[in-house]
Formats: C-alpha cells, sequence, structure tokens
C-alpha cells in the first residue's frame, strides 16, 4: 500500500495537483483526519510494509450520515477526488458513497486474498504468497526430520488464492481450498497411503475459508480416525504473519503502476470504477462489478495439485 500511496503523490504532484492524505481509511473521512502529502513525505516508504496512512474499520461509514459527514468534510477541504486502496468491503465502500455524493472514487486493489475481480492480482497478494512459502519450506525441514504430517493454515476467508498458489509452490501433499469441494475421506485415504509407503512426511496446505473447517478442524477430524493414530500430525497456523513485512518486488511494481493509473483516471473524469492490471494492461472495471463479481481461481493450477500430490 505504502508503494501505492508514493506513486500516487509523486504522479499527482507531477500533474500540478496537490494530494490530501487520509488516516484510517473511511473513519478518517468522518472525522476530518487529513494530511498534507507532498513529494517528501513518500520518500523512504517503498520497502515497508503495512501503510504510513493507517487502517482501520469503521462502522460509521456503513451509515448514511457517516456518509454525510465524510462527504462534508471532503467539501470542506476542497477535495475533488478520491482514491482508496483495498479490498472488497473499501471498494463497496467507494460504490456507495459515489452514488449519495458523487464524488469521484477510484479504486485500487489491495488485498493479500487477490479475491477482487477486475485484475489478475491484487496489492500484497505476491508478497503474502512468498510469506507462506517461506513458511512451508521452514515447516517441511521439522516434516521431513521427525516423519510428521502437518497441516499448514493460510490466510483466505473466503478465497483460496493463497492456499492454492503457494501448496503449489510449496509442493503439497493436499490442498485445501473454499472454491472447491473438499473431500475428507479421498484427502485421509491418499495421505495415509502416502505416509505408510514411500513418505514418511506430509503437507496439507488448507485456507482458512475451506469449506469443511480450518486447520484445527480438520487436525481434529483426522485424530478421530484411526487411520492417523500412528501418524504425527501438527498444524501450524500462519495468520497475520502474511499481512506485513517488507513488500515483494512484484508488489512493489504492480502497486507503482496502479498508483499512477488511479491518478491517470480520475484526470480522465473517471469516477465509481477499480483500476487493475489484466493480462499486463491496465484495466478500469466499474466498482460495482468488483465486489458483486467473483473472480475465479486458475482451475488448470487446481488440476495441478491433483496431479502432482
Ligand atoms: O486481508 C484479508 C484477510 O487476510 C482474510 O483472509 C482474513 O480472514 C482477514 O483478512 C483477517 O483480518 P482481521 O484479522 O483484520 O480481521
Amino acid at each position: 500500500m505504502n508503494a501505492c500511496l508514493r506513486a500516487v503523490v509523486r504522479k499527482a504532484i507531477s500533474s500540478n495537483l496537490e494530494v490530501v492524505g487520509i488516516l484510517r481509511g473511511y473513519q478518517g473521512m468522518i472525522e476530518a483526519d487529513f494530511i498534507e502529502l507532498d513529494s517528501e513525505s513518500v520518500s523512504n516508504i517503498i520497502q515497508k510494509g503495512g501503510t504510513v496512512l493507517k487502517s482501520a474499520r469503521s462502522n460509521e461509514f456503513r451509515t448514511p450520515e457517516g456518509r454525510e459527514k465524510a462527504a462534508k468534510n471532503l467539501r470542506d477541504q476542497g477535495i475533488e477526488g478520491l482514491i482508496a486502496i483495498g479490498g472488497d468491503g473499501t471498494l463497496a465502500g467507494a460504490a456507495v458513497f459515489y452514488n449519495e455524493h458523487k464524488i469521484p472514487v477510484v479504486g485500487c486493489p489491495g488485498t493479500i486474498d487477490n479475491d477482487l475481480f477486475g485484475t489478475d492480482e491484487t496489492i500484497g497478494f505476491d508478497t503474502a504468497l512468498n510469506t507462506a512459502i517461506e513458511n512451508i519450506d521452514k515447516i517441511r525441514d521439522t516434516a521431513d526430520a521427525h516423519d510428521r504430517l502437518f497441516l499448514v493454515e493460510v490466510m483466505g476467508r473466503d478465497a483460496g488464492f493463497i492456499a492454492l498458489h503457494s501448496g503449489i509452490g510449496g509442493g503439497a501433499e493436499v490442498v485445501m481450498i473454499p472454491e472447491t469441494l473438499t473431500d475428507l475421506e479421498d484427502a485421509k485415504t491418499s495421505i495415509h497411503a502416502l505416509m505408510s509407503q514411500q513418505h514418511r512426511s506430509s503437507i496439507i496446505v488448507i485456507a482458512e475459508g475451506d469449506e469443511i473447517g480450518g486447520a484445527t478442524d480438520i487436525a481434529k477430524m483426522m485424530r478421530e480416525d484411526v487411520r492417523f493414530d500412528d501418524i504425527d500430525l501438527r498444524v501450524c497456523i500462519l495468520g497475520h504473519t502474511q499481512r506485513g513485512g517488507s513488500p515483494s518486488a512484484r508488489d512493489r511494481v504492480l502497486a507503482t503502476r496502479l498508483g499512477v493509473a488511479a491518478v491517470e483516471a480520475l484526470i480522465g473524469g473517471h469516477a465509481n470504477v477499480m483500476v487493475g492490471i489484466i493480462n499486463n494492461v491496465v484495466k478500469l472495471t466499474p466498482s460495482k462489478n468488483v465486489w458483486s463479481r467473483k473472480k475465479s481461481i486458475n482451475y488448470e493450477l487446481w488440476g495441478l495439485t491433483q496431479l502432482l500430490s
């Protein structure tokens, strides 16, 4: 998000625009928590995780009264256009806000979950994925040394992008994601067969939002099966480690391109759209499509998890 903010500020300044930063997202809009941003204020942030503008969930912005206050504050400050960086909640809020107050809003897709329609990748996904794979590699050392089965839970409340990609990149024996029906019997049979034959260790990567449960639930179900009595099973939940850290090169480039594109979209008179990159080309998608349409996982990749385990 910092790389995106830096690009927005510097592109806007080079286009003779003034930039105001809103602290803590929509809540900061309601509380008029604004700061002037110049080129210097975004120096030395491209390599930093998180967001220097901070982030917050705002229940008040979910109400028409809250949005009314936010719109008044923007007008009082002379703000003529808004760039909102975030996931489905942020972009859904942006669309409602535009429809009510007609202040142009351009969204930038920022979520580790990669679950936004209108862009091949979202800001943060690649960094989170690399963190997940790095950790899976480390876990494999213990799994191998101790002949253990590890159930590794990665983030993805409603989406399996991190699980699918990290499962492939980390060489997981089984991957479980909410987009496909998990057949626990089948998974148990193949893991049991693997572990009692050539493989003495295995890794299952599970998206936290898999429809049969997270890693803790699935471990419980496995332990209830007598075939797993002799299998040394451990759970590791990667959790919020995936939401921080210095961004990957790929994320920095993506965020920079999207930040510049968002400013260009506002200058070009677009409102109520999200900028994305599809097949390496910048595209604008109407905001309502971004959260109302479901982005599909890559089923070719899913097929690979079935083939290679
Ligand atoms: O950023 C998206 C996401 O990572 C989900 O996959 C996850 O369930 C959620 O955020 C957790 O966020 P929080 O702990 O802030 O509620």
